[in-house]
């Protein structure tokens, strides 16, 4: 039997599924992932190791971990057609998450009839960072550089985007970045991911139109603009002013306010701990401190703006400083999130092919429903 509840606008605290995934503490600041605090294991843990935690509900063995590694790294390349797909679309106005999104869907040419879940999850985990890296080259006019079985996930993606093999710093500094957004309670693009998988679809649907949420502003979009937003400030004297002018716009403060957090983003601190070495070696101090002064105006302006809103630092603001430290094209930052956030949709995917219910809420019509039909040439 079905009961109608009161419509919740944006669903704000509905609780619309159980998971094993992650916690959010929103008022205590906390962030828990496969039972781990978020602290105690982004900056320590390979990219796989997270996503076999994920997927399996336990840390791997060694040789469990190499095999997991070894099954990815021949998924890496792209099948020819995908190839040819992002050869034909690429142009300098390509966005970078549209050609994930096209290319992505193609990933499932291959999979086999049985085992497809199993198969299309580490297919789609393996290849993301082959096809964003391969679409930017192509945008710049560069060719695609073929996956390096020898190096890690992080670490290949970046060879694959630059290369070159980065250093350890480096693929440890993007493997924190990895760890530390590959999974946040049901956020927008998780859940939309788990409205397709639980209408018994396909694993490489359900990514798909994740990555299609993830690609708005309001959600994985913001990195690009909160960075762009601090270059445009230049120093911090003028940042109040600069920043009111937006609100007085009606613009939104991009790396700012989150829909569960009311304190500050617990991710904040781990990612700008992992840019903060980037940006001494190379001496560009200046934008990370500045990013920390902006980021202090920022939340006292917003609290002008909205008093007791509680508007606070969100993980966009300080992914910006670590992937702009660690070399990543603007343009890149939103595909880069969803590299690793694809862990994370694809682990609730397994989840929600278990729980097995289609997720189909109702509306309420605010419709009329007396309308008399008047042929087309009388109206
Ligand atoms: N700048 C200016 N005003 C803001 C901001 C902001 N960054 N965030 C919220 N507000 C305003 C809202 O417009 C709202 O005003 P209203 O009551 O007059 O309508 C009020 O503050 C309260 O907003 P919330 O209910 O707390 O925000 P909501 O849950 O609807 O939205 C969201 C959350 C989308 C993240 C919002 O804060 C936002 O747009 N931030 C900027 C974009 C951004 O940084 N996105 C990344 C989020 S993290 C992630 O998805 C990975």
């Amino acid at each position: 039997m079905s009961s109608t509840s009161a419509y919740v606008p944006g669903l704000e605290g509905v609780v619309a599924a159980q998971t094993r995934m992650s916690k959010v503490d929103g008022l205590a600041g906390e962030l828990v992932i496969g039972g781990f605090k978020l602290e105690a294991i982004a900056d320590k843990a390979s990219f796989e190791e997270m996503v076999y935690l994920l997927w399996h509900d336990r840390l791997p063995k060694a040789s469990e971990l190499a095999d997991f590694k070894a099954s990815l790294a021949e998924l890496r390349a792209l099948p020819q057609a995908t190839m040819d797909l992002l050869k034909a679309v690429s142009s300098k106005q390509l966005d970078m998450m549209d050609a994930l999104r096209v290319a992505a869907g193609t990933l499932g040419l291959n999979a086999p009839k049985d085992g497809a879940d199993e198969w299309n999850a580490k297919r789609l985990l393996a290849a993301f960072p082959t096809i964003v890296a391969a679409a930017w080259r192509l945008r710049n006019g560069q060719e695609p550089i073929a996956p390096d079985a020898k190096l890690g996930h992080a670490a290949n993606y970046l060879y694959m985007i630059e290369g070159k093999a980065p250093s350890e710093a480096r693929a440890r500094g993007l493997e924190t970045y990895l760890n530390t957004v590959i999974d946040h309670g049901l956020n927008a693009s998780t859940f939309t991911a788990r409205v397709i998988t639980s209408t018994a679809s396909d694993f490489v649907s359900a990514i798909v139109g994740a990555i299609g949420a993830l690609k708005g502003p309001l959600h994985g979009g913001a990195p690009g603009p909160a960075l762009d937003m601090v270059v445009e400030i230049g120093e911090v004297g003028r940042a109040g002013e600069g920043l009111k002018k937006k609100l007085a716009a009606g613009e939104r403060l991009m790396g700012f306010g989150h829909r569960v957090y009311k304190v500050r983003d617990p991710r904040a601190d781990v990612l700008a701990k992992a840019a903060h070495e980037f940006y001494e070696a190379d001496g560009d101090m200046k934008l990370y401190n500045l990013v920390q002064d902006v980021e202090k105006v920022a939340i006292r302006v917003l609290e002008e703006h909205k008093p007791g809103r509680n508007l606070q630092t969100n993980v966009e603001f300080y992914t910006a400083l670590l992937l702009h430290g660690l070399g990543f094209p603007t343009d890149v930052f939103t595909p880069t999130f969803a590299v690793g956030r694809v862990g994370g949709w694809l682990a609730h995917c397994f989840e929600q092919r278990e729980a097995g219910r289609i997720i189909r809420p109702q509306s309420e019509y605010v419709g009329v429903d007396d309308r008399a039909y008047v042929e087309v040439g009388k109206r």
